[in-house]
C-alpha cells in the first residue's frame, strides 16, 4: 500500500516536471562537478604524503560540489560593481547591488522559501570601506504581530495591507576564511536547518552577512579583502551595516524591528553588535529603535582559550597583518605550519580540508608563539563580552561543547553579569549538549525568544539569569552530533531521491 501510494505521488511528480524528456536517472557523485588534484610544487610545498593527498583531494572536491553555481570566483553576482564618479565617497552601509531574485535551482533550501543576496559597504577592523555579500532568505508569509510597525501603509483599505517581514540578523558560525565560503553561496547556506530555515519557515527574514572577506575576496583596487576572523567588532559591523543596506534594498517588504542572532562565531558577533548598539548608539542611531534583543549561541568569548589552539592560532595568525602590519605568522607557527597555511590560502580551502592540512601530524604552533603581545592584544580588541551591552541578551551554551567550552562561556557570562547587574543577560545551559547540535536542543526556546521580543512581551527573567534545562530521556539516548547533510539533488536526474519533493 505504502508502494503504491508512493508510485502515485512519484507519477505525479514526473508529470509535472515541464521537460518534453525525462533524463534518466543518474548516479550522485559527491564530486559531480569538481577535479581537482593538487601539482607537484604544491605536494612538495605543503610536504604531502600520498595518504593525505588523497584524502585532501576528496575533501576539497566535496567542497567544491557544495558551491550554487561553482561559488564567488566563477558567479557573476560577486562582481563588483564599478565605481563612477555619481557613488560619492563610499559610506559604510551603502547599497552596491541587489539580486532580488536568486536562482534558487542550485540551492538545497526547504520549499517555499526564496532567496535574494545583496552587496553593501562595511568596515574592517580598522575602519577601512570595504565591500561585503549577504543573503535574504524569505519566509513564505510573514510572522505578524498585533504591533504594527512591521506593516507598511495601509493603503486605506484596511484587509489590502502590504505585509513586511520582521528580520532575524543570522550571524554564521566558523564557515571558511577565503572568498569561496561565503555562505550566500554554499547550497544550504551553510548552517541549514540549524537556523536559517527554521526562522524562515517561522515566518522571518532571515538576513545573513557573508562577513567581509567571505564571498567578496577583493576590492576594488583589486587588493585583498582578508576575512577578520575572530574580530568580533568588525563583524558586529558587517552585521549591521548590512541590514541597512537590505533595509534599503526592500524597504517594503523588511520590517524595522530585528532580533540578532549567531552562533560559535557568529555567537561572538551577535554579543558584539548588542555592545555595538550601546557604544556606537549614534552610528546605529537609524536601526536602534527596531533593536529587540540578540541571541548568542555558543559564543567566542575567549578565542585563544579553545582547545583548538594550534588551528586558531593559523587562521586567526593568517589575516592579522592585516590588523597589526608587523605581525608574521612565522612568529606564531612552525615553518610548516607556515607553508601549510600559505597552501590553503593559495587555493582557498575550506573549513574541512584545513582543518585536515593544518592538524594531521606535528603540531604547527611554535611553543613560544603567546610570547609576544599579539594575541593578548587581538583577545582584549576582538572577544565578545564584558562589554556594556544593549540588551535583552539570551545566551545559549551546551556544557559538552568542545569548541566553545562551558566553562569559558560561564566565566564570561558571570563576570558580564557582576559588571551590568542592571542589564538583561538570560543564560540557558543544556546539559549533555554539544557546540552545534545545541542549536537544535533548544530551538524551540529561542523561536519562542524571538517571538516574544518581536511581539513586545515582557521577559521572562529580568536581570542576571540562569535556566539550566535537562533532557527529558537518559542523554545516553540521544543522538548527540549531526550525521546528515543537505545534499543537492536539484538536477532532474538526481531527483528520484526526492521522494517528497512536489
Ligand atoms: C558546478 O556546478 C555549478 C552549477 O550549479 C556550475 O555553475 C559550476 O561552474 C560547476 N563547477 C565546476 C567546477 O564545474
Ligand atoms: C571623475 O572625477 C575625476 C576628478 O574630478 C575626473 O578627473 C574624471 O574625469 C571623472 N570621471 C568621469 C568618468 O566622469
Ligand atoms: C499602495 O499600494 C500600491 C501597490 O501595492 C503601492 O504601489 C503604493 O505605493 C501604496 N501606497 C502607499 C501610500 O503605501
Ligand atoms: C489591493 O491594492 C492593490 C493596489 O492598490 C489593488 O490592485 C488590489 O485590487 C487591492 N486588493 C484588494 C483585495 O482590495
Ligand atoms: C588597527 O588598529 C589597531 C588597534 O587600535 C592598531 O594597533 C593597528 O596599528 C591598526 N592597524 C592599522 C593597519 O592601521
Ligand atoms: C601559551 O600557550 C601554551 C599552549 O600553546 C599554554 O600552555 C601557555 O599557558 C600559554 N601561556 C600564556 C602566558 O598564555
Amino acid at each position: 500500500m505504502v508502494f503504491k501510494a508512493l508510485m502515485v505521488a512519484w507519477l505525479a511528480f514526473l508529470s509535472s516536471l515541464t521537460s518534453a524528456q525525462l533524463p534518466l536517472n543518474a548516479i550522485y557523485r559527491t564530486d559531480f562537478n569538481s577535479s581537482f588534484t593538487f601539482s607537484a610544487s604544491q605536494i612538495q610545498a605543503g610536504q604531502l604524503d600520498s595518504v593525505l593527498i588523497k584524502s585532501l583531494e576528496n575533501n576539497i572536491n566535496f567542497d567544491r560540489s557544495q558551491l550554487a553555481f561553482g561559488g564567488p570566483r566563477e558567479d557573476d553576482f560577486y562582481r563588483l560593481p564599478s565605481l563612477t564618479n555619481e557613488t560619492g565617497p563610499l559610506q559604510p552601509g551603502q547599497l552596491l547591488k541587489v539580486q532580488a531574485f536568486t536562482d534558487q535551482t542550485a540551492y538545497s533550501i526547504p520549499p517555499n522559501t526564496a532567496l535574494s543576496r545583496i552587496i553593501y559597504t562595511t568596515t574592517n577592523f580598522n575602519g577601512t570601506v570595504v565591500p561585503a555579500s549577504a543573503f535574504i532568505l524569505w519566509p513564505y508569509t510573514p510572522r505578524q504581530f498585533r504591533s504594527q510597525s512591521h506593516l507598511a501603509h495601509s493603503n486605506k483599505s484596511k484587509s489590502n495591507v502590504t505585509k513586511r517581514a520582521p528580520v532575524v540578523i543570522w550571524a554564521h558560525g566558523t564557515s571558511g576564511f577565503f572568498a569561496p565560503q561565503s555562505p550566500s553561496s554554499h547550497r544550504a547556506l551553510w548552517y541549514d536547518d540549524s537556523a536559517p530555515f527554521p526562522l524562515a519557515e517561522a515566518g522571518y527574514a532571515v538576513f545573513a552577512p557573508d562577513f567581509a572577506g567571505l564571498g567578496i575576496g577583493n576590492s576594488w583596487d583589486g587588493s585583498e579583502i582578508p576575512h577578520q576572523y575572530h574580530a568580533s567588532p568588525a563583524t558586529a559591523h558587517d552585521s549591521l551595516y548590512g541590514l541597512r543596506a537590505a533595509l534599503t534594498a526592500f524597504p517594503d517588504k523588511l520590517g524595522q524591528d530585528f532580533v540578532a542572532m549567531g552562533h560559535s562565531q557568529g555567537g561572538g558577533v551577535a554579543w558584539a553588535i548588542a555592545e555595538a548598539l550601546a557604544e556606537e548608539k549614534d552610528e546605529f542611531a537609524d536601526l536602534l529603535p527596531g533593536y529587540k534583543g540578540a541571541i548568542a549561541a555558543s559564543p567566542t568569548t575567549d578565542v585563544f582559550g579553545s582547545p583548538e589552539r594550534s588551528f586558531l592560532a593559523a587562521v586567526v595568525g593568517q589575516m592579522l597583518h592585516s590588523i597589526f602590519p608587523t605581525f608574521g605568522l612565522g612568529q606564531w607557527l612552525t615553518p610548516l605550519g607556515v607553508a601549510r597555511v600559505k597552501l590553503a590560502k593559495d587555493l582557498e580551502l575550506g573549513v574541512g580540508p584545513i582543518v585536515e592540512l593544518l592538524l594531521s601530524g606535528n603540531d604547527i604552533l611554535r611553543p613560544d608563539w603567546n610570547e609576544t603581545w599579539f594575541a593578548d592584544t587581538f583577545s582584549r580588541l576582538c572577544n565578545a563580552g564584558h562589554k556594556d551591552f544593549e540588551g535583552p541578551l539570551l545566551v545559549l551554551q551546551g556544557t559538552d561543547d568542545h569548541y566553545v567550552p562551558y566553562s569559558i562561556t560561564t566565566k564570561t557570562v558571570e563576570e558580564t553579569w557582576s559588571r551590568h547587574p542592571d542589564h538583561d543577560l538570560e543564560y540557558v545551559v543544556a546539559q549533555g549538549v554539544g557546540h552545534v547540535p545545541d542549536l537544535h536542543a533548544t530551538k524551540s526556546i529561542w523561536l519562542r525568544w524571538i517571538d516574544d521580543r518581536l511581539a513586545g512581551k515582557p521577559l521572562n527573567k529580568r536581570g542576571s539569569a540562569r535556566t539550566d534545562l535537562e533532557s527529558l530521556l537518559p542523554i545516553e539516548q540521544y543522538l548527540s552530533y549531526d550525521n546528515t547533510f543537505q545534499a543537492w539533488a536539484g538536477l532532474p536526474q538526481y531527483q528520484y531521491q526526492v521522494p517528497l519533493a512536489v
